[in-house]
């Protein structure tokens, strides 16, 4: 648990869609697939597809600009960047420092987390540990993904199930306002590392003649194995951060759950006992955001009015690596 001496609060929230948006009827037009079976399997209706000039730190820019109106911190408060992506706009630098310039501040640390769709709460983990140490007081936690850059259109087993997007939270230690923190679980399981990947583009693959033929650069994914793995970890870590705090699933009053797939959301509500009502959706405007997903959700939730001062909310997510995550926060 957050020691109670420096707690830390999120004191404002944003997110950032692209303009473009892409139906599944869309989708249909260029891959064998249909808007039944697509909704039917996940409960996506369409996702938003970025621009050229929407790259992951233009989008996370302006989801941070957002929040910071929000949180009423000015830019050159911020002593921390930490940003979640597995799109980044190149391998280095960081989109943290990218993000960092086009706010036109300097001298704050900056870093970039990937662990895939788990990545903003694991990102928001090493901020609060940052505020912790009380040498910063103000962190941008960032989730931004331009996943249409990864996927494989002629792909439809994953071209359908994903999106882009930002969301960004600001977490603060020296405030008396906003959501408290009150808790983490994150975990990781490297053996199942080949699940979901994308093989080229790091060192061990680089870009060659034969990577692009072998289409390397882009998602791959064994979407069964993923669906049963998801389903139980991100299950178990629910069970586990709720269990830790002594707190009953029924005490809950909002689940912002990873937005990847209708079915496994469902069975993390019926593992939990909580009523799906109680689960803030928005997948089915768009899609799999990877680690803009919670944040992007949060936000939404904030600002449509679920989430109301007292209310115990639970962040679960799941990803590549493997990786998952729950944090507790007391709105
Ligand atoms: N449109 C139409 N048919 C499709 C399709 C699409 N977009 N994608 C796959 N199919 C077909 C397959 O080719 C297969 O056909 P076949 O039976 O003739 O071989 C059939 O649908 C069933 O495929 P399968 O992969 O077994 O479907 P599924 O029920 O497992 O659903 C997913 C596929 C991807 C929706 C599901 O496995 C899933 O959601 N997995 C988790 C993915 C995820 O959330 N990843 C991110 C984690 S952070």
């Amino acid at each position: 648990m957050i020691s109670a001496q420096r707690s830390v609060k999120i004191t404002g929230t944003g997110s950032y869609a692209p303009r473009k948006s892409l139906s599944n009827d869309d989708l249909a037009k260029f891959v064998d697939t249909s808007d039944e079976w697509i909704f039917a399997r996940t409960g996506i209706k369409e996702r938003r597809i970025a621009d050229e000039e929407e790259t992951a730190s233009a989008m996370g820019t302006s989801a941070a600009r957002v929040a910071l109106a929000e949180a009423d911190l000015a830019p050159e408060s911020v002593d921390v960047i930490v940003v979640a992506t597995m799109t980044p706009d190149m391998l280095f630098p960081s989109t943290a420092c990218l993000i960092q310039n086009d706010l036109g501040i300097a001298g704050a640390v900056c870093l970039d987390v990937e662990a895939a769709c788990s990545g903003f709460l694991y990102a928001m983990e090493v901020a609060t540990g940052l505020l912790q140490t009380g040498r910063y007081r103000n962190a941008l936690v960032v989730g931004t993904e331009k996943l249409s850059s990864i996927l494989d259109w002629e792909d439809r087993s994953t071209c359908v199930l994903f999106g882009d997007g930002a969301g960004a939270a600001v977490l603060s230690s020296d405030s008396s306002d906003g959501a408290t923190v009150i808790d983490f679980k994150l975990g990781a399981d490297g053996s199942k590392s080949d699940v979901l990947s994308m093989p080229g583009g790091g060192s061990s693959i680089p870009a060659t003649q034969d990577s692009l033929a072998a289409r390397q650069h882009f998602l791959k994914m064994r979407g069964r194995e993923v669906f049963k793995l998801a389903v139980k970890v991100m299950g178990q870590v629910a069970l586990d951060i709720l269990e830790q705090n002594d707190i009953r699933p029924d005490q809950l009053s909002c689940v912002v759950p990873h937005q990847a797939n209708m079915r496994i959301i469902d069975s993390i509500s019926s593992r939990l006992g909580i009523p799906i009502e109680r689960f803030f959706l928005n997948l089915d405007k768009y899609g799999n955001t990877s680690a803009a997903s919670i944040p992007i959700a949060l936000d939404e939730a904030a600002r449509s009015g679920r989430l109301k001062s007292g209310d115990t909310v639970l962040l679960v997510a799941f990803g590549a690596g493997l990786t998952w995550g729950a944090s507790l926060v007391k709105w």
